[in-house]
């Protein structure tokens, strides 16, 4: 139970990797603020969290919008108190080439999937005592990855080097920063791109599991990970380190 009353913030929650580390949060002790631009699907997690004897309550924000950032951290420490957690896990994808996409799809997906690591460390990180722990989702897009998908492969690696320098930022407050790039996981992400359908991105290799990445963000997120800090945890069942 290494959360216990602990206030977690978790973007993403509704689906996926997102969905899975909120349900481990919410066993392991937490008040999980379930956020997600779908308010349907955050809501259906919260009911599994409030089925199981957990403490949960859905937020509906779109995590590129600062206002709907600084409305799910007031809420969150309104509802629970302090917040202890945050886990930024919401991310889009477009799959259009940089020489066809419109100015305004490539920045939102660094707004959606950058600016919202920015916007919580801005806002939310303030509400954060000594201890508390800030997991950012990147991706292994970061180290290698396939045409199409330029914008998502820059605010993947973009996010690695947001964490390490937050870290450095907060280490006097007794936060800590760190981030997972996950591999191949099964959610709706992966089965949805196209191109994955194609074949232009192969599932070589294992295909994970979002409670595979939910337990390595929730061992970030605790006191397990006290001298971890500014790292970027890779989690892919061992996928980068095939030669092709
Ligand atoms: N699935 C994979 O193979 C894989 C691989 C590498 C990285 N990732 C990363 O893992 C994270 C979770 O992805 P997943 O595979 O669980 O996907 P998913 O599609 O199952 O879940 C993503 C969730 O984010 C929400 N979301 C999307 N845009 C949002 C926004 N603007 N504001 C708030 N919520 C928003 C969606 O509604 C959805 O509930 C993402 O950061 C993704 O880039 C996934």
């Amino acid at each position: 139970m290494r959360f216990t009353d602990k206030t977690c913030i978790v973007t993403g929650g509704g689906s996926g990797i997102g969905k899975a580390t909120c349900l481990q949060l919410a066993r392991e002790g937490g008040r999980v603020i379930v956020a997600d631009l779908d308010l349907a699907s955050a809501q259906a997690t919260v009911d599994a969290i409030d089925g199981a004897g957990g403490n949960a309550i859905a937020a509906q924000a779109n995590v590129g919008d600062s206002g709907a950032v600084q409305a799910v951290v007031a809420k969150a420490v309104s509802t629970y108190g302090a917040v202890a957690v945050i886990v930024n896990d919401a991310a889009m994808m477009t799959f259009t080439p940089i020489l066809d996409i419109a100015e305004a799809d490539f920045f939102k997906v660094l707004t959606v999937n950058l600016g919202s690591a920015f916007f919580f460390a801005k806002y939310g990180a303030q509400h954060m005592p000594a201890g508390g722990a800030i997991v950012n989702v990147s991706s292994v897009h970061a180290f290698a990855t396939t045409p199409n998908v330029v914008p998502y492969a820059s605010s993947k690696g973009a996010i690695q080097a947001f964490t390490r320098g937050f870290a450095l930022e907060m280490q006097s407050r007794g936060i800590r920063v760190n981030a997972v790039a996950p591999g191949a996981v099964d959610t709706r992400m992966l089965r949805d791109n196209p191109n994955v359908k194609s074949g232009v991105e192969k599932l070589e290799g294992p295909i994970g599991k979002p409670e595979d990445l939910a337990a390595a963000i929730c061992f970030l997120a605790s006191d397990d990970a006290r001298f971890i800090n500014g790292a970027t945890l890779l989690v892919d069942g061992g996928r980068l380190a095939q030669l092709p």
